[in-house]
């Protein structure tokens, strides 16, 4: 069964020649096995079994989310609250959402999670990453990786999110880098460090991380949140996949992630609801740094999942252009899990490549920034499956 999107009044593809900002008009692609089969002008498209008419509508990849936390009990609304009243932010609040995690069964911590799925794909996310990191001992992590993987299409393990209450640190490193790792790793794909004061140090990080590889695994940092931890220059210097928040940086980190490949994944949903100052995006963008963004979606300091609310804010807040922040959005997250490239890569819509796509209800990207809080996204294919947003 083949399917004709036509009528596509704006088109972005992401692909490989394309930059940022390219966007094709009047064009049209047909879909079908869950694979993008052709991509062109609407008046040379080939004929399909199926036709839709997207009625001059912006049409492009679905999101990459790269950084959520769905596996979790409870809720820190509370917290919020007082923190918009002005309590600062601090990484212990993870304590609280440990032990709801700990007293949930595994059946409500998918439902939530699953819920959460459904909500992010309702506003054009299409390809999701998600944590463990709120179990914190061994029969906890593993439940809540095996949870992770029945729901998102990417897991990370973050055991190290912080030293649970009442635990001995080294006795903690050695669980995170031994049994814990062991228990996980059938379900994950990377692995985690929350690099930061009132979590781990850079030669904790740096210890976890290089279990990590040698168990095979990519590597993310949790780097710079609340201050300069050096987490981003560790993610630098191990060449990690991606280094994540980057809320306080030295010229010099911005200068060791332009000299490598790792990709500075910027959180802006994060930085409201903690009231951080936002990331230095233009600086690093200037600097030849590749950017993602993502909601971080969890209960203590980003709980949305709402990808256009991510974009809209780095257009808004952080001086990206449109063009820039839908790329950070879709290819340049997939590349923070190096997925950019080859036959499965995803943030990109290429002819061969996976049928993730959105329709937005207007008939350019830029209205994602210029009518921000509407809920603009129309209709969603993931791998070739439509879902009515
Ligand atoms: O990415 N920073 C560390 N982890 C999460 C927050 C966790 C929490 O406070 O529950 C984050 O913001």
């Amino acid at each position: 069964m083949t399917e004709l999107i036509t009528g596509i009044g704006e088109l972005t593809t992401q692909a490989e020649s394309s930059d940022p900002g390219e966007r094709l008009h009047d064009a049209a692609l047909v879909i079908g096995d869950g694979r993008v089969l052709w991509v062109g002008p609407a008046a040379g498209a080939p004929a399909a079994d199926h036709r839709t008419d997207v009625g001059g509508r912006a049409v492009l990849p679905g999101w990459v989310d790269t950084h959520t936390h769905l596996i979790f009990g409870g809720d820190r609304s509370a917290e919020f609250e007082s923190r918009m009243a002005g309590q600062a932010y601090a990484a212990g609040g993870i304590n609280t959402t440990v032990a709801a995690t700990r007293t949930a069964t595994e059946e409500q911590l998918v439902a939530t999670a699953r819920g959460l799925r459904h909500e992010a794909e309702a506003q054009g996310t299409t390809f999701l990453e998600t944590k463990t990191g709120y179990g914190l001992d061994v029969a906890s992590e593993a439940r809540s990786a095996r949870a992770a993987a029945s729901i998102a299409d990417v897991v990370t393990y973050l055991g190290a999110h912080i030293v649970p209450a009442a635990v001995n640190r080294r006795d903690y490193l050695d669980l995170v880098t031994g049994p814990m790792l062991a228990a996980v790793r059938p379900h994950v794909q990377f692995i985690d460090v929350f690099c930061e004061q009132g979590a781990f140090d850079v030669e904790e990080s740096r210890e976890v991380l290089m279990a990590g590889r040698a168990a095979g695994l990519g590597l993310r940092v949790h780097g710079n949140q609340l201050g300069f931890s050096g987490g981003v220059r560790l993610a630098a210097e191990l060449g990690a996949h991606s280094v994540d928040h980057c809320n306080h940086l030295h010229s010099t980190d911005i200068d060791a992630l332009a000299a490598g490949t790792t990709v500075a994944t910027l959180l802006p949903a994060c930085d409201l609801s903690t009231r951080q100052p936002f990331p230095p995006a233009r600086r690093l963008l200037d600097a030849g740094v590749s950017i993602a963004l993502a909601t971080n979606c969890n209960p203590g300091t980003s709980y949305t999942t709402s990808m256009p609310f991510c974009v809209a804010t780095a257009v808004l807040q952080m001086g990206l252009t449109i063009g820039e922040a839908v790329w950070a959005a879709t290819r340049g997250a997939a590349r923070s899990l190096g997925r950019d490239q080859g036959p499965d890569a995803v943030g990109s819509l290429f002819v061969g490549g996976r049928a993730d796509l959105q329709v937005l209800n207007a008939p350019s990207l830029s209205h994602l920034a210029y009518r921000p809080g509407v809920p603009l996204t129309g209709a969603v294919w993931r791998q070739g499956v439509r879902r009515d947003a």
